[in-house]
């Protein structure tokens, strides 16, 4: 008896752990960064997904692939999918080359459940030629670029990994995760330039269930923003900065319907950023953002550590007085120290006419980056509770 069950276990372990790879150089992929290789990987994920084995493994060796914008859609045969990125994947570099193509996008992954992508390779957006053209810096320059190419996107993909990657120069964004259920990034670098615009390190929306560890995220935009329909998210162990923090928000533009609730930010350190933990809407929304936890935090210089701006408005003065503007409820700060590079370390400003309620404050200690300078908390229209809020009470008596 023993014996053949040890027999069925050897013969599924067989089953289970057979995967079959898919070398992008065995598509003909040239590897030498000049020539175009987009068809190598389209062929070669072409044959994964198709394969009838429980596990594909596309491969993309030592070496430099450069590759126009692509779509690796699924749904695929294989239970899961690896995509292991081992060399450097770059884009042209020319805002030219997507010339009648979708502009806001390079790399997507779409209707793909259980794929994988890892690997200790770079996927480098080179993205100079469109923050050279940006309409932030250069708004009078003639078909300046608004939206500019993602690296990564992940489109409707369930219960998907990208880990242990280096993700670099984007365009825009750096990874889009929408549509999404059940996604983990972990112990992934992202950088650009402080000064590259709109470079959001991971921004999600429209998805449930994602977690954010283990990660290293310098841009010049947000390190992570979450958008608009996202819930249950886990955000743990990040390095930020520089950046613009880690944001909720902004939602509620033009009137629109928001919810977001259940996320959890924890255990992180944010360095040099404009912002920390931060949640901003516009006036004029509906919705709630809720049950939010921003716990063992410090902050290392950081212009806003702690803040909820209601009244969010892109160019300041622009935007007329709503009576509606999104809910924001049952908000937590636990544990959070450091220094802030601003006087008002703590700034809830939120909405005449929809406070901001539920908020618990306990165990903040910041200072000021200059020794001895005061910092003081401004809370407008919020309310909640707090202990040991240094620098001193948020809340009005
Ligand atoms: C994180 O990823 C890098 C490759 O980018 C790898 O060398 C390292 O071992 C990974 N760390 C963990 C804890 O998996
Ligand atoms: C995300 O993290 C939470 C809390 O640690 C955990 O319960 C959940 O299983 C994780 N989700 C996934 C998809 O791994
Ligand atoms: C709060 O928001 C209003 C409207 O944008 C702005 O005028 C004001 O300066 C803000 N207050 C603080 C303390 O940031
Ligand atoms: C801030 O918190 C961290 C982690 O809990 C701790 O190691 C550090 O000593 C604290 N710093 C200050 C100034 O309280
Ligand atoms: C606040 O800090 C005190 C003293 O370090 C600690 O005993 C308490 O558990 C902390 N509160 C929370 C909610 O972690
Ligand atoms: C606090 O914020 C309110 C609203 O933005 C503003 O009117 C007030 O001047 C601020 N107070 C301080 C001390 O900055």
């Amino acid at each position: 008896m023993s014996l053949l069950m040890f027999l069925l276990g050897l013969v599924t372990g067989a089953i289970a752990l057979h995967i079959d790879e898919f070398n992008v150089y065995n598509y003909g992929a040239s590897g030498s960064g000049e020539i175009d290789d987009s068809h190598a990987f389209v062929n070669a994920w072409r044959d994964a997904c198709k394969v009838r084995t429980q596990y594909a493994r596309v491969i993309v060796p030592e070496g430099t692939f450069l590759l126009n914008p692509l779509m690796f859609s699924g749904p695929c045969n294989p239970q899961n999918i690896h995509f292991k990125v081992l060399g450097t994947i770059i884009s042209t570099g020319s805002p030219k080359s997507w010339n009648g193509r979708d502009p806001s996008q390079w790399i997507a992954f779409k209707d793909v459940t259980g794929l994988n992508v890892y690997g200790s390779g770079v996927v480098d957006g080179q993205g100079m030629g469109w923050w050279d053209q940006s309409c932030r810096d250069h708004p009078k320059l003639e078909g300046c670029t608004k939206l500019a190419p993602t690296i990564i996107k992940f489109i409707s993909c369930k219960e998907g990994t990208l880990s242990n990657i280096n993700i670099v120069n984007s365009p825009q964004t750096h990874v889009l995760i929408f549509y999404s259920k059940g996604f983990n990034v972990d112990n992934v670098t992202i950088q650009s330039p402080e000064r590259s615009p709109n470079t959001d390190g991971i921004h999600i929306h429209s998805s449930q269930f994602v977690n954010i560890t283990n990660s290293i995220i310098g841009t010049g935009d947000d390190c992570i923003s979450i958008g608009d329909y996202t819930s249950n998210m886990d955000i743990a162990n990040i390095e930020c900065g520089p950046g613009h923090g880690i944001s909720i928000g902004s939602l509620g533009k033009n009137k629109e319907v928001a919810m977001v609730e259940n996320i959890r930010v924890h255990d992180s350190t944010l360095k040099g950023t404009t912002n920390g933990a931060r949640i901003k809407t516009w006036q004029g929304g509906q919705g709630n953002i809720r049950h939010v936890t921003f716990e063992n935090i410090v902050f290392d210089a950081v212009n806003n550590p702690i803040i909820i701006d209601q009244n969010y408005c892109d160019v300041r003065g622009t935007c007329k007085e709503e009576k509606t503007g999104v809910k924001i409820n049952d908000v937590v700060y636990e544990n959070l120290n450091g220094t802030s590079s601003s006087e008002i370390a703590i700034n809830l400003n939120c909405s005449k006419f929809v406070h901001c309620s539920g908020i618990i404050m306990e165990n903040i200690t910041l200072v000021s980056i200059q020794e001895g300078n005061p910092v003081t908390a401004n809370c407008t229209n919020a309310e909640g509770t707090e202990v040991g809020v240094n620098p001193g009470s948020c809340f009005k008596k």
